[in-house]
């Protein structure tokens, strides 16, 4: 999904919008708090596992301030050959203190068999950042478009829930150590308000939106995916988790992103 120049795009903050922006900034604000929490919690620094770490964007925030000295180990996973490779660059740094490594590994296959090498390590914290959470796009829903530029017609039961999604965060749950926390950093409200913003936003990448206030996710041309989400909806992708185990957390006051935390 990310190996177009466009798709990339999404990923610079000169094409983002201030919503973007800031939602990336008030992620990062909780995601600090929830690592000091968790070190505290423990007693010792604690091992994340990054899903769709991508360029290396937050480990190498987290490595300019104190938190990186409450973290033994930073792993994180991506699908695309163009994030790894700057990944890798941030990895080999020197500031980095050989704490962070990435491997090539498909977020979706979390819950089978070839994750178990995985599971060497338990994790304090597994993270999916920058809206991560709405890229586990089911193939059934193709992004072939009819002669008129809009999406084919797909199931919507697809979603009901999106099965690639608890997939990855069910995979994701088993590699935590008892006590530790899933941080879905941020996903976007289900509203015609956001769903104009990442029209937008997506049109300054470069893209040509296929999907329309009928669909609850947007898509691209391009094939860029971006699922949003309402509060039930997103407590429904986590069906093995108790509900009073699932926190969601507003990341501005005016239903843009929001965070979703899973305690195990
Ligand atoms: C929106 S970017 C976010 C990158 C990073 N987390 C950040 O906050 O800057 C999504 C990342 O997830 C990766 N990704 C998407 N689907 C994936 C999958 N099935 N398995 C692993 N990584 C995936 C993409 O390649 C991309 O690097």
């Amino acid at each position: 999904m990310y190996s177009s120049e466009e798709a990339q795009r999404t990923l610079k903050s000169r094409y983002m919008t201030p919503y973007h922006v800031q939602a990336q900034w008030a992620e990062f604000a909780n995601l600090k708090r929830i690592i000091g929490e968790q070190y505290k919690k423990s007693g010792r620094p604690i091992r994340i596992f990054d899903i769709g770490v991508g360029t290396g964007r937050i480990p190498l925030l987290l490595s300019k301030v104190a938190t990186w000295d409450k973290i033994a180990e930073y792993t994180g996973i991506d699908i695309s050959e163009f994030c790894l490779a700057l990944s890798n660059e941030v990895a080999s740094a020197r500031r980095m203190s050989g704490k962070f490594k990435v491997i090539f590994f498909d977020a979706t296959k979390l819950a089978t068999k070839a994750a178990e090498f995985l599971k060497s390590v338990r994790y304090d914290l597994a993270v999916c950042t920058y809206f991560t959470a709405g890229d586990f796009r089911p193939e059934q829903i193709k992004l072939d478009v009819n002669k008129d530029g809009s999406i084919v017609d797909y199931d919507a039961r697809l979603l009901r829930p999106n099965r690639d999604f608890i997939s990855v965060f069910k995979g994701a749950y088993d590699l935590l150590e008892d006590g530790g926390k899933i941080v879905i950093g941020s996903i976007y409200y289900d509203s015609d308000f956001v769903r104009k913003i990442q029209e937008r936003f997506y049109e300054k990448c470069g893209m040509h939106v296929i999907t329309t206030s009928k669909d609850e996710f947007t898509a691209t041309r391009e094939r860029f995916w971006s699922e949003r989400f309402d509060t039930s909806k997103a407590r429904s992708y986590l069906p093995w988790v108790s509900q009073n185990k699932i926190d969601l957390i507003d990341l501005d006051d005016y239903d843009f992103a929001s965070m979703v935390l899973v305690s195990k």
